[in-house]
């Protein structure tokens, strides 16, 4: 039996419903229940019903399941897969801004540690930011980690946003140069940017979209050729999604890649779903506490 029958059957027979970012591997996209952005998933992991997921992803989008559902057995294949990003904010350096900015209201990327989210008024994800923020009625905001979604964030908004000075090195990377060559490379295709690039590439985008938003504006458009600015994976899944259309990668080399997104192989889904491990635990104050701030997103989204 070849790998991904073998996973479907376990799957199956265990009952554990497998959820995976659209950053993942392709194979691993097809063997998952579902497959989406961070919004998207941290919804599917509060609705399911299967007493156990696996999350093919990241860290911090496993441990949102964990918090949204502490009942549940939350599997993460590899254990190791963090992100760089969430693991730039310094816990210490957070409360020194809280008390420098006391009026401020802190809204913290769902890409953060769970102590982070616990320290944090509401969570938000590149899919809702700028709702989350004009939402709220303090005209302050600690905003963190990413000064790139800061950026984009206060473009949309009149209030004073305060950003933490963290970003991500997959998005962080992209230049003019990439965005040039392939405007000449493909002339006919929309640009796609996620608003984890810097300000000034996301000024050159034709939209500025998360991994969800990129999907659902590929689906509307009449357009038949899409220039795609995030991780590659999304390459796999917009193609898997739009058979009869072009998507091209903003850059081949070297490919924009998350290191921890690749981590997980399709061998870790099937050992993990067979010992049922490695499982994320997590201290049930800071559930509570990251958990109102995931809620309170959630309400709004
Ligand atoms: P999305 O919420 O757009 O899927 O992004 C998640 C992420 O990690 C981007 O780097
Ligand atoms: Fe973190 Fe960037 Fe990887 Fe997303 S792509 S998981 S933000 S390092």
């Amino acid at each position: 039996m070849g790998i991904q029958s073998e996973i479907i059957r376990l799957k199956k027979k265990k009952n554990i419903t497998i959820l995976s970012h659209n950053y993942q591997k392709g194979e691993i996209q097809d063997i998952a229940d579902f497959v989406g952005d961070s919004l998207e998933l941290a919804k599917m992991a509060r609705g399911i019903e299967s007493s156990k997921i696996l999350f093919a992803g990241v860290r911090f989008m496993a441990e949102t399941a964990k918090i949204l559902s502490p009942e549940k057995r939350v599997i993460l294949p590899v254990i190791e897969a963090g992100c760089e990003m969430a693991d730039m904010v310094d816990i210490e350096a957070l409360k020194r801004m809280k008390s420098k900015n006391p009026k401020a209201a802190v809204v913290a990327y769902v890409n953060t540690t769970a102590e982070v989210k616990a320290l944090s008024d509401i969570c938000c994800t590149s899919a809702n930011a700028v709702k989350i923020v004009n939402s709220l009625t303090e005209d302050e905001i600690i905003f963190l980690p990413d000064k790139n979604l800061a950026a984009f964030v206060q473009r949309q908004t009149s209030k004073k946003i305060i950003p933490y000075n963290g970003w991500c090195y997959v998005h962080d990377q992209i230049n003019e140069n990439d965005i040039s060559r392939a405007r000449e490379k493909y002339p006919n295709a929309i640009l796609f940017i996620h608003p984890e690039a810097r300000e000034r590439i996301q000024l050159m985008a034709d939209y500025v979209l998360s991994t969800g938003g990129m999907v659902k504006k590929a689906g509307e458009l009449g357009d038949e050729e899409f220039i795609v600015g995030t991780e590659e994976g999304m390459i796999y899944r917009l193609k898997r999604l739009y058979p009869e259309k072009k998507f091209y990668a903003l850059r081949d080399k070297p490919a924009l890649r998350c290191v921890n997104m690749k981590k997980t192989r399709i061998e870790d889904i099937k050992i993990a779903l067979k010992e049922e491990s490695p499982e994320i635990t997590l201290d049930s104050s800071v559930i509570e506490s990251a958990g109102r701030a995931i809620e309170r997103m959630l309400k709004l989204s």
